[in-house]
């Protein structure tokens, strides 16, 4: 039985980590939560778990909270999230979206405790710290991005100085067939309408802008320590194949499945192990697999991620909180798509890269590029 934490249980990747728990009694239990401010959904999930511990955004909601949940201790603000990570538990899947999730993840490394990670914003603003960090305390840190929770299935066993290169697959997002022209005038509610998968408003926007895939990019350097020139991209609109490892004799390895999230989720629990799940792939859906390789071009927020990849130090940092602030623009309906990455652009343009930051200065650089410094 393992107990698993929850950053981020309203959302997404939270729903569905709950829906795992709950189909898998047996093996895993939930231990303390986070949400931002959907106390709706909060009471439905206090309808069929009971944490020990949850933290809210605000703290208004907290004595109400209280009274209707006595047996429930209630934290909220960024001290919560604190709270949440450093509660005892085997596994905390850090599912909160952006960088917000850093501090609370640092924290729950130095508790010595596994991390499921989805917040990949983490590992973008602050991937060497936080490696470092896990490094230091011995601390697993398991992918549950379905790309890296699939380079992760594929290096099982294998020996990382004979990999050629990681292939990361991209399904495009809302617009993938579209021009650059096209994306002039393209709505909020079209790029919210992602073809593959159901997620969250960033990670829909980011994917549309492809900034998700230089993000991935990112996170899989640091996870699996590689360098910038053997981790690449390819378009592959059916999102069947999660990603691939190509080894040094030539030999392939990927791996498939379905879009549910579900899947990686749940291997992240149960990692090295397995359990059964209800929901496989169909070989009628293998029938025709396309790739097409990425354009640079039509595709800039990917190229912005291997610039600041390639330039290291603080450039992610910036790269991250500017796209926070653009995506977060975007969908108040403030500014137009294409707008973000000229945002992104004009930020990381900006600023003079510092190499070897610490903790304060990437901490400090997130939130004056996330701030309307326009
Ligand atoms: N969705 C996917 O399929 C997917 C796949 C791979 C990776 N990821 C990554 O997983 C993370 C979560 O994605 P998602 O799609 O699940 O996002 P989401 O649906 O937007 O959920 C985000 C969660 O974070 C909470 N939150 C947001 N801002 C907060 C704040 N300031 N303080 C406290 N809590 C806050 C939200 O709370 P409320 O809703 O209660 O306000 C919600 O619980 C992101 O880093 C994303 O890139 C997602």
């Amino acid at each position: 039985m393992k107990t698993i934490s929850i950053l981020g249980a309203t959302g997404s990747i939270g729903t569905q980590a709950l829906d795992v728990i709950k189909n898998n009694p047996e093996h895993f239990r939930l231990g303390a939560i986070s949400i931002g401010r959907n106390i709706n959904r909060l009471r439905e999930i206090l309808t069929d778990f009971t944490p020990h511990l949850v933290s809210v955004q605000d703290e208004s909601v907290v004595k109400d909270l209280t009274s209707d949940y006595p047996h429930i201790e209630f934290t909220y603000g960024e001290q919560g999230l604190l709270d949440v990570a450093s509660s005892s538990c085997d596994i905390l899947l850090t599912a909160i979206m952006g960088s917000i999730g850093l501090k609370p993840t640092l924290k729950a490394i130095d508790n010595k405790t596994t991390i499921a990670l989805a917040n990949k914003e983490t590992l973008v603003a602050a991937g060497d710290i936080v490696m470092r960090r896990a490094k230091e305390n011995n601390v697993s840190i398991i992918p549950v991005d379905s790309e890296h929770s699939a380079l992760f299935q594929c290096l099982k066993g294998e020996n990382i100085k004979e990999v050629e290169q990681l292939i990361i697959t991209a399904s495009g997002g809302s617009f993938r067939d579209l021009t650059r022209e096209e994306l002039t005038h393209v709505t909020l509610k079209d790029a919210l309408n992602h073809p593959n998968w159901s997620m969250g408003q960033k990670i829909t926007i980011d994917s549309a802008t492809m900034m998700n895939k230089g993000f991935e990019v990112i996170e899989a350097k640091h996870l699996f320590d590689l360098p910038t020139e053997k981790i690449q991209t390819v378009l592959h609109k059916e999102s069947i194949i999660h990603s691939m490892v190509e080894f040094i004799d030539n030999s392939m390895i990927a791996q498939l499945g379905n879009s549910d999230m579900r899947t990686a989720i749940q291997y992240a629990f149960t990692h090295p192990e397995r359990l059964h799940k209800n929901n496989p792939l169909k070989l009628s859906e293998l029938h025709q697999l396309n790739f097409k390789p990425m354009d640079f071009h039509r595709f800039k927020m990917l190229k912005f991620a291997y610039d600041a990849l390639e330039a290291g130090g603080t450039l992610a940092t910036v790269m991250n909180a500017a796209n926070e602030f653009a995506v977060g623009q975007f969908l108040q309906g403030q500014i137009s798509f294409l707008e973000i990455e000229e945002i992104v652009e004009r930020r990381m343009m900006m600023h003079d890269n510092i190499q070897n930051p610490d903790l304060e200065t990437i901490l400090s650089l997130d939130a004056q590029y996330k701030s309307n410094m326009r």
